[in-house]
């Protein structure tokens, strides 16, 4: 396990290690793949693979559906976001095995959870 997915593996210190990550993320890329570098706040970059996945509902069922089935969005307002916006433990590509299961964080943008 490398840093980065130990930092992001504490749940309490998530809220730092993401923007630590980013910063760690760009500085390592940087140094050893200025080539390859793919720009993860770029939706097509997460479309390349999951433009033909299904999107399941929420874990949590009070809590309204995001995406549609197909991967659009039930809420016009949340067209408009990047992927990583709301998916902000993605930092890597593949992804580790210990984002698999990791929830969204509403309040990042909302006052409270919108419940159903
Ligand atoms: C090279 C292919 C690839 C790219 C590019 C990619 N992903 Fe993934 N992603 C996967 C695979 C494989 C899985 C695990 C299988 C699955 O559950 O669909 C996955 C799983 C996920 C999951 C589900 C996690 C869970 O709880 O099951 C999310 C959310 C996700 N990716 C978001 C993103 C975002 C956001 C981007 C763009 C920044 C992105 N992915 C780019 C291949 C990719
Ligand atoms: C406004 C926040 C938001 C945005 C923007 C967003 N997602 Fe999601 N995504 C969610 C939530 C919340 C879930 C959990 C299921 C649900 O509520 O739809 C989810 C689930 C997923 C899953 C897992 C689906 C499953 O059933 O395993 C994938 C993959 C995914 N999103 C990819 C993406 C990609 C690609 C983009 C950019 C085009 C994106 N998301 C943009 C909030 C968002
Ligand atoms: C990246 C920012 C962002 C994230 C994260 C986000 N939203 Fe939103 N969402 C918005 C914006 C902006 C609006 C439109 C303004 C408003 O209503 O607050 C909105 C509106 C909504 C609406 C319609 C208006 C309302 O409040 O009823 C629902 C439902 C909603 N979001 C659900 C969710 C859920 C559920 C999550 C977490 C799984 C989530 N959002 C995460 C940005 C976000």
């Amino acid at each position: 396990m490398n840093l980065l997915a130990k930092l992001l593996a504490h749940q309490s210190i998530r809220r730092f290690a993401v923007p630590v990550a980013i910063v760690l993320g760009v500085l390592v890329l940087g140094v050893s793949a200025p080539v390859v570098a793919q720009d993860l706040s770029d939706n097509e970059t997460c479309m390349e693979c999951h433009a033909d996945t299904e999107r399941g509902p929420p874990k949590n069922p009070d809590r309204p559906q995001v995406h549609t089935a197909d991967g659009g969005f039930n809420v016009e307002d949340h067209e408009m976001w990047s992927c990583n916006d709301c998916h902000d433990y993605i930092t890597e590509i593949p992804h580790p095995d210990d984002v698999l299961g990791s929830e969204v964080d509403c309040t990042n943008c909302h006052d409270e959870a919108p419940t159903k």
